[in-house]
C-alpha cells in the first residue's frame, strides 16, 4: 500500500468490534514504531500490552472518567469550534468503555532524560517528542493492517507505573486502546487545513 493511502486511512477509532488482532500484525507495528527517529539514538521506548481484565479496571480506577453528557459538560464545550466539540463529546464518554473492551491495549513507556515538570524549554521534551514519533510510526503500520486505534493521555501517570511495576526512572506517554472498527464507529472529519494558509517562506 502506498505510504499516503495508508497516511489518509489512519484515524482515531473509539468503537471496536471484538475481533481479535492477529499478533504478527501487533509486532509488525511495534517494530515499525523502533523505526522512528529518536533524539538520544537510543529509542529508549517499552512497551506493555495489557492482557487482564484486572488490570484494565485498574487502569481505568486511576482517575476520574465520565461516563455521560451533562449540561454541565455540554457548557464546557460551547465554544469550541463544531468539529473540536463534536469530538469531545462524542470521545469523553467512552473512554473507559475502550480501555475495558478494546481487542487490545497497549501502554507505552519511555525514558526521560528531564522529568515533564521540571521541563524549561522545548529541548529538554525531546524524549517525549520521540516517543510520539515512534506512537505515530504503529498507528501507521496498524492502518496499513485496517487496525486502528486511540491515543489516551493519562492524568494520574504514578498510579499507572504502580499497577504495572514501571521502573520509577520511566515514564507513560500513552495508553492505545486499539482494534478492528465495529460497524457502527464514529468517526470525526478531520480538520481541513489549507497548506497556503500554513506555509511562510522566508518570514511570517
Ligand atoms: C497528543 C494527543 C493526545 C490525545 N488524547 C486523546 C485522549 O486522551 N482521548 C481520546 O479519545 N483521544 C485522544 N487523542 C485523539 C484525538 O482526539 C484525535 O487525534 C483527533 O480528534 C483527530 O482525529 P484523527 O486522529 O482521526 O485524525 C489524542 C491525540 C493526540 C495526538
Amino acid at each position: 500500500m502506498e505510504l499516503s493511502e495508508v497516511i489518509n486511512r489512519r484515524r482515531t477509532v473509539r468503537d471496536f468490534s471484538q475481533n481479535k488482532v492477529p499478533f504478527k500484525i501487533i509486532e509488525k507495528a511495534l517494530r515499525t514504531g523502533l523505526k522512528a527517529p529518536s533524539y538520544n539514538h537510543l529509542k529508549e521506548w517499552d512497551f506493555i500490552l495489557v492482557r487482564e481484565d484486572r488490570h484494565r479496571l485498574a487502569l481505568t480506577r486511576t482517575e476520574e472518567m465520565i461516563e455521560e453528557i451533562t449540561n454541565e459538560l455540554e457548557q464546557a464545550f460551547k465554544d469550541y469550534e463544531n468539529l473540536a466539540k463534536d469530538m469531545y463529546l462524542d470521545a469523553i464518554p467512552k473512554q473507559k468503555r475502550m480501555i475495558l473492551t478494546a481487542p487490545e491495549l497497549l501502554i507505552v513507556v519511555y525514558k526521560p532524560k528531564t522529568q515533564v515538570s521540571e521541563s524549561k524549554k522545548i529541548y529538554d521534551l525531546n524524549c517525549l517528542a520521540s516517543v510520539w514519533c515512534c506512537i505515530e510510526n504503529i498507528l501507521l503500520s496498524l492502518a496499513e493492517d485496517d487496525v486502528f486505534g486511540v491515543t489516551f493521555i493519562p492524568k494520574n501517570t504514578p498510579g499507572i507505573k504502580k499497577i504495572f511495576s514501571i521502573p520509577q526512572q520511566l515514564e507513560v506517554a500513552a495508553i492505545i486502546p486499539f482494534g478492528y472498527k465495529a460497524s457502527h464507529a464514529k468517526i470525526i472529519p478531520q480538520k481541513e487545513i489549507q497548506l497556503e494558509s500554513k506555509l511562510h517562506i522566508n518570514t511570517w
